[in-house]
């Protein structure tokens, strides 16, 4: 009997017919240290709502429902390629019960131990009086709890970046970055070593599906088989990480009927290095990216920093930014002046198409019915003038109104090889080619950064919304283009805020 639903621990293999084949219809994972098995969740569970449901595990709360406030904050726990337990903090509110199968989770409730020892984590938090209500306590502790695994404790210099994504109203955050910097003094001590040994005797090398009340959320195990049952269903919801699709289901209401997610694909969360090309798989998540971009392309790295918080950047993937189409994501403007291509899959077939002309117009791209992103490759190599610059109304966790990305090669003293791609200036992302004209085969001076932002009166007739209005845009992009002259022929950059990771790269 499971202690947590009350279902019996072992549960007769039920498994749902496809073409060719059977798929388990049962998800295994580890669960605050205790092996568990659900059957009968419907595809569109998210972790959160199976929780709550669950008697003893209600400390994960539930606050925004969308990916913002961190309040539902849990870790999430899988072995890496030299079989070391990564430890991720993941918003449940947003993510399906199907992407916890073959994971090792541990909520608020998994870490004191049996004689209520609480963990250092939360130690750190009573002494520091880092709580007042509580209600976004349970999170601030599962973000620290993840940063605390990784990292043998916690250095101040990254106290910042792993909480940006929990929200406190009452207690301020003084007392919480207190609790988080004296992690680091505390003496680390692993007291779930258990949780590897358990995962690895998890049988996650089939195919699994959760299916109940009219909705199938697939899980292949291997790419063929991924290939195969979206060739069988090419009308299913591809999903990622979840942090677009979630929301279609905790704010839209919309009702998913069929999902097959990339996350449980063996070699799907691999970056390669193809020789000339970066190759990142579907699911690489951001938080993956910036970690093997920090030294060859800093200003890439500087940009994912700010991309949501943890715990999006954790979850999300760099496909899944490519392939939702949206206008104002932010990859695809650094992608394309990387001169990065997209590469989509069909059954055993695959085509490359240069991301710049993968975007056709608003919400549609050069994708066939059944074709999916199989990767992204980015050429490989430093951008010493690679510069890329997000407009938002907060520092993270915000979406931009506008976004910059911009590179060139300086040539005898020209500027060649101009690359500038905007968002938020059209329906799609785009390059702006009378701009990069007015630059191309010029001497870098900022006479012609002006005209070149003048130029883009010609390149964008951005719209109005609730980011900025049209004029605002255009006056922003130009700016922009002009910061990015004062930089390059300074040979200094220019930031108002956020000087953390920009201070450590210093130089570049
Ligand atoms: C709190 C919050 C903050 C955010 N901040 C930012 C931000 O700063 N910048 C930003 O750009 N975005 C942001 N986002 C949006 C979102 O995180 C990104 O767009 C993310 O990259 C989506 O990736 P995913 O893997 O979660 O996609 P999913 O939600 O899983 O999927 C998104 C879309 O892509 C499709 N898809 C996914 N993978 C594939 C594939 N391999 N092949 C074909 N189709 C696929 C899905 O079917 C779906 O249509 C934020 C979201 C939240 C909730
Ligand atoms: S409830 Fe706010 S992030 Fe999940
Ligand atoms: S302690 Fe009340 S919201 Fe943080």
């Amino acid at each position: 009997m499971c202690r947590y639903c009350f279902q019996p621990m072992v549960i007769q293999p039920i498994a749902v017919a496809r073409r060719g084949g059977f798929m388990r219809r049962e998800i295994s994972f580890v669960l605050n240290g205790t092996i568990h098995h659900s059957s009968g969740c419907a595809g569109d569970m998210t972790l959160l709502d199976w929780l709550r449901y669950q008697p003893h595990l209600r400390g994960t709360k539930q606050g925004c429902g969308e990916g913002d406030c961190g309040a539902c904050t849990v870790s999430i726990a899988r072995p890496d390629a030299k079989g070391n337990l990564v430890y991720r903090p993941v918003n449940a509110c947003i993510l399906f019960m199907g992407m916890v199968n073959g994971a090792a989770i541990r909520t608020v409730e998994g870490l004191a131990t049996c004689g209520n020892q609480l963990h250092p984590v939360q130690e750190a938090m009573v002494k520091n009086d880092a709580s007042q209500c509580g209600f976004c306590t349970p999170g601030f502790v599962m973000t620290l709890y993840t940063a605390y695994q990784n990292s043998s404790g916690l250095a101040p210099e990254e106290v910042d970046d792993t909480i940006a994504g929990n929200l406190c109203r009452c207690t301020g955050y003084r007392p919480i970055v207190a609790a988080a910097a004296s992690l680091n003094d505390t003496g680390y001590e692993n007291r779930h070593n258990d949780d590897l040994d358990l995962l690895l005797g998890l049988d996650s090398g089939q195919d699994v599906c959760c299916d109940k009340d009219g909705s199938q959320f697939m899980v292949p195990a291997t790419s063929a088989s991924f290939a195969k049952l979206y060739a069988e269903h090419p009308d299913a919801t591809i999903i990622g990480g979840a942090t677009d699709v979630g929301l279609w289901v905790t704010k839209q209401h919309r009702k998913l009927e069929k999902m097959i997610w990339t996350g449980g694909v063996a070699g799907f969360d691999a970056i390669n290095d193809d020789g000339d090309f970066i190759r990142i798989n579907p699911a690489v998540t951001h938080q993956q990216l910036l970690s093997y971009v920090a030294e060859d392309l800093p200003q890439c790295a500087e940009l994912l920093r700010r991309f949501g918080a943890l715990q999006v950047r954790s979850s999300g993937t760099v496909c899944g930014n490519i392939a939702n189409a949206s206008p104002i994501g932010d990859l695809p403007p650094v992608l394309i002046s990387l001169n990065g291509a997209v590469e989509l899959t069909k059954g055993g077939t695959s085509r490359l198409v240069k991301l710049e002309n993968f975007f056709l117009d608003y919400g549609k791209q050069d994708r066939k019915v059944g074709e999916f992103v199989s990767a992204l490759l980015i050429p490989k190599g430093t951008k010493p003038n690679l510069r890329c610059y997000k407009i938002s109304k907060r520092f993270d966790q915000d979406i931009s109104a506008v976004m910059l990305a911009a590179d060139l090669e300086i040539i005898d003293g020209m500027m060649e090889g101009v690359r500038l791609a905007f968002g938020g200036m059209a329906g799609i992302p785009k390059r702006a080619s009378h701009a990069e004209a007015a630059l191309a085969g010029n001497p870098l001076d900022i006479a012609h950064f002006k005209k070149a932002g003048a130029a883009l009166a010609d390149d964008f007739t951005p719209m109005s919304d609730m980011r900025g209005s049209a004029r605002y845009r255009l006056l922003t992009a130009q700016n922009l283009l002009v910061k990015y002259g004062l930089e390059l022929i300074s040979g200094k950059q220019m930031r108002l805020a956020g000087q953390g990771l920009a201070a450590s790269l210093d130089g570049w």
